[in-house]
């Protein structure tokens, strides 16, 4: 259990961000050129301290972003001024970010959404995603991490407040907060230490994540949707064989929900394959095998059996299919997506 002190420290915390709130004033400082700076209660010198530990790109010209929980939009903003075409999200209008829009001339587009309702088939897929500062105040986190996933088309930015300093555990852990235990504020509903956002957001649907910065109660994590070691030329002796529906035993395969499993039968692995050095891949995104290892059908001895759920936010039709293993990648593999439940 947490010591009652940090209990308070935190609460007390969370009791003048909800102050802050009511003054109708800045959380974001915002450089609004002029000379004018928002008076947020993060100073400018620590709002790009914290845009720097994002380790973006410095110029983000011809790249689109989304972020979501923009809130002021100090990120939004400063995203736009590296070049990139922004889309902002959040549940609510808030004013603070469309004055700053207005002063700064901002061509971001703004969307009332709530984090759950972002689908591609309504405003498409991102390059970047940001996701910061968001995940606590949710009450299905990894609801919302599956639908960050299905828009992001190259790495997201997924930052939370953490449990790590209370609950030192190599183990996932999220802590759940019934009122205003986390903060003295009444919208925060989950925290995870750091362990449990990795494993949330590959179970998201992300191939790997690498950990950006982790302070006492705050951390940010850069996750992927490609593998990072595609070798670059087939092997012929790595080769799949079949690839079925691992729900239905079918070649029948929806895009996404319940039945979206994919059954991989793959020659020439060694026995030593495990789904931590195994990759595969589906329409260009990678996804962690569920399983590696001997199929149940005896008969099929020779061949490796990989389990892998579909990748998020893969158009319908043709997609092609690779695995990899130890440098050897293996011939492409044509499927068919469907929408919808194959029965
Ligand atoms: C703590 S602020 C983070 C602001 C900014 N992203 C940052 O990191 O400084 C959380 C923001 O997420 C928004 N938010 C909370 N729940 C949300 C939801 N379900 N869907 C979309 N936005 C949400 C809030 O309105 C608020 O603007």
């Amino acid at each position: 259990m947490k010591s009652r002190e940090l209990r308070e420290q935190v609460r007390q915390i969370g009791i003048e961000q909800t102050q802050m709130l009511l003054s109708g004033s800045w959380w974001h400082s915002i450089d609004l050129g002029n000379g004018q700076v928002t008076p947020g209660v993060h100073s400018l010198s620590e709002m790009q301290t914290l845009y720097q530990a994002l380790e973006l790109p410095e110029d983000l010209t011809g790249r689109s972003l989304l972020d979501i929980g923009c809130w002021d939009g100090f990120y939004t903003f400063e995203t736009e001024r590296h070049g990139a075409r922004v889309t902002a999200v959040d549940c609510w209008r808030p004013s603070n970010f469309f004055t700053a829009g207005q002063v700064l001339n901002s061509k971001a587009e703004f969307h009332e959404l709530n984090v759950y309702d972002i689908r591609k088939a309504k405003i498409g897929a991102f390059d970047i995603v940001l996701f910061m500062g968001v995940l606590y105040h949710l009450r299905h986190p990894l609801l919302a991490l599956e639908r960050v996933c299905e828009v992001t088309r190259d790495f997201a930015i997924i930052e939370s407040h953490i449990i790590d300093k209370m609950r030192e555990a190599d183990e996932p852990v999220m802590e759940f907060y019934e009122f205003d235990e986390l903060g003295g504020q009444y919208d925060n509903w989950w925290a995870p230490n750091v362990e449990c956002m990795a494993q949330m957001a590959r179970s998201a649907g992300f191939a790997r994540v690498e950990l950006l910065y982790r302070t006492e109660t705050r951390a940010a994590l850069k996750a992927y949707r490609k593998w990072n070691d595609k070798p670059e030329s087939v092997h012929p002796g790595l080769v799949i064989r079949d690839v079925i529906n691992a729900s239905t035993y079918d070649h029948r395969f929806p895009r996404s929900g319940p039945h979206s499993f994919l059954s991989i039968w793959v020659e020439g692995l060694p026995k030593t394959a495990r789904r931590w050095d195994t990759r595969v891949e589906v329409g260009g995104f990678g996804i962690h095998p569920a399983y590696v290892g001997p199929p149940g059908d005896p008969q099929y001895s020779n061949l490796t059996q990989i389990n892998a759920p579909m990748p998020p936010g893969l158009n319908l039709g043709q997609v092609l299919m690779r695995v990899w293993h130890d440098g050897k990648l293996s011939n492409d593999f044509a499927i068919e997506l469907i929408e919808g439940s194959p029965w």
